[in-house]
């Protein structure tokens, strides 16, 4: 058993012996360390200000992410690179080039937001080449800025992309071999425990350790990407005890392609989802884009989303739409249900004590099938949906339906299957004649709330325009879908 969090803060060895279970890694900086750079907007994920990097060794390499300093725990770095913006600009005070085209650029004004935007930046740079405008666009989702406006960040974006070949004094790209030789040295399979009045960190060193550690402590709080639980200690200021991380634990990190489908370990974050579903489930892959931003993406997974049991998370209608299967594991062994089985109420999920969730299994869509996912917002990002809705459609020669799935969120107390709006689908010739009489069935299928979000009539007739919607792309011209796909960009 270890006893402290160790890891390398720009080029500083760190070791914490002693840390509140849920210190964020802002409070640590700032007001530990006094590097104000990181600054605090919003201490809720939103914002960017505190935008920071994190590498860690993946399959042997070294990554960095952007990540919000404000919800990320400091319990959760052992082994990894903190790297905040002042480690970029040269000891001599030569800006970095991302710094210096933000200043070319005119990219800041009262400065508040400049070091996040720098850092999300810096994040772009060093894994994008030549990104386009949706790319730079996407990596600046999670930055909000309130007085400069954008463009000129973007262009900055630009600029230094075209400036690579001269960026000779990269910190990172100098320091690499040297961080992977002390990162390395830091992994540990060993759990670590901390102590200390009276609460307790606990980041198990692998699964069975978590398994165990659950057993042991049924009611202690999994942390994965923190960008639900991080809220719930910056906003709601709850105390939780114990804290068990396993945001490190490569075993829940695996996804798996087969010809039968995708397996995702609880562990994978959204970014990390993001390519695979790309290549397999197009749709799925352009919903991820709309969750949170770029740091949010990077820290959450997908298994918080579904574990949180919220009705308004994003991933769940499209997996339930998809027949996706969840498998919890504890040190009796693992069992696996249908997804839409774990939500069996509000606040209510079929988890037993000690359990967790392990992985989810994606079937994979028929070539031939449909499948698309409708997530309704206010703004286009960064926004939690007032609705998300999912469909997936087969049918067969002659055009009648042969499977239909159909699965929303915000629409009830749980993401939920729309049962009868399949019943008046299924067997029938998909047309606008059937399209129309099972708009209906959704009054029979959901009774949605109104909140600061939508008003109840706004969610019922949005979900069956959505329905509509789904008819028209799949039965439309090539004009049409055309339409719907610019839209969608
Ligand atoms: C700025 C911002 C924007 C967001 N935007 C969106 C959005 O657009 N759409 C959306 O759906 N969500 C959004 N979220 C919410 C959040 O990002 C997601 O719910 C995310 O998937 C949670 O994953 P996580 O790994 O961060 O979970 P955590 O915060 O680590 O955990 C969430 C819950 O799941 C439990 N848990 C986590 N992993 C496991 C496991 N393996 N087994 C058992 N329990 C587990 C935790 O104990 C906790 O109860 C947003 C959050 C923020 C801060
Ligand atoms: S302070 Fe706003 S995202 Fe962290
Ligand atoms: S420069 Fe003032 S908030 Fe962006």
């Amino acid at each position: 058993m270890a006893d402290s969090i160790r890891f390398i803060l720009n080029g500083e060895d760190i070791a914490l012996s002693s840390l509140d279970p849920t210190e964020t890694l802002l409070d640590f900086l700032r007001l530990k360390r006094r590097l104000t750079g990181s600054k605090e907007g919003c201490a809720e994920g939103d914002c960017g200000a505190c935008t920071v990097l994190v590498g860690r060794i993946v399959s042997g390499r070294l990554a960095y992410e952007t990540v919000n300093a404000c919800i990320r725990f400091v319990g959760s770095l052992n082994a990894t690179h903190v790297v905040t913006v002042e480690h970029l600009a040269a000891k001599d005070g030569t800006l970095h080039p991302v710094q210096q085209a933000m200043v070319d650029c005119h990219g800041s004004q009262c400065g508040f937001c400049t070091p996040g935007f720098v850092m999300s930046l810096y994040g772009l740079w060093l894994t994008s080449e030549t990104p386009g405008r949706a790319e730079i666009e996407r990596a600046l989702q999670g930055n909000l800025c309130r007085c400069t406006g954008y463009e000129p960040i973007v262009k900055a974006a630009e600029l230094v992309a075209r400036m690579r070949p001269s960026a000779l004094f990269d910190p990172l790209e100098r320091e690499r071999a040297n961080i992977i030789a002390r990162l390395k040295d830091l992994t540990t399979r060993e759990t670590i425990l901390i102590e200390g009045d009276g609460r307790r960190l606990i980041v198990p060193g692998s699964v069975e350790a978590l398994a165990t550690t659950m057993t042991a402590h049924p009611k202690a709080t999994i942390v994965a990407g923190a960008t639900d639980v991080g809220l719930w200690v910056t906003k709601q200021m709850r105390v939780l005890d114990p804290v068990v991380f396993i945001n490190h634990l490569d075993e829940l990190q695996d996804i798996v392609v087969t010809p039968e489908g995708i397996t995702l370990g609880a562990g994978v974050s959204y970014s990390t989802a993001f390519e695979t579903l790309r290549q397999e489930i197009p749709a799925f892959a352009r919903l991820i884009t709309r969750i949170g931003g770029q740091q949010v993406r990077n820290m959450g997974t997908i298994g918080g989303n579904i574990a949180n049991g919220s009705p308004i998370g994003d991933s769940p209608p499209a997996l339930i739409a998809l027949s996706a299967t969840v498998t919890l594991r504890s040190t009796s062994g693992t069992r696996t249900m249908p997804l839409e089985d774990f939500f069996i109420d509000y606040g209510k999920q079929d988890r037993q004590p000690g359990e967790f969730v392990e992985c989810l299994f994606v079937p994979r869509p028929k070539a031939q099938s449909h499948f698309a996912v409708y997530k309704i917002t206010k703004r286009r990002d960064e926004d939690i949906s007032a609705l998300c809705g999912a469909f997936h459609l087969e049918t067969d020669e002659a055009g009648t339906v042969t499977h239909i799935r159909v699965a929303f969120g915000g629409m009830a107390g749980t993401p939920k299957r729309a049962r009868s709006v399949e019943a008046a689908l299924y067997g029938r010739p998909f047309t606008q004649a059937t399209v129309e009489a099972a708009r209906d069935a959704f009054d029979l299928d959901y009774k949605p709330l109104t909140d600061w979000r939508a008003t109840a009539e706004y969610r019922q007739l949005t979900a069956k325009n959505l329905l509509t919607r789904f008819f028209l792309e799949v039965s439309g011209t090539p004009q049409e879908l055309q339409r719907f796909a610019t839209e969608e960009a």
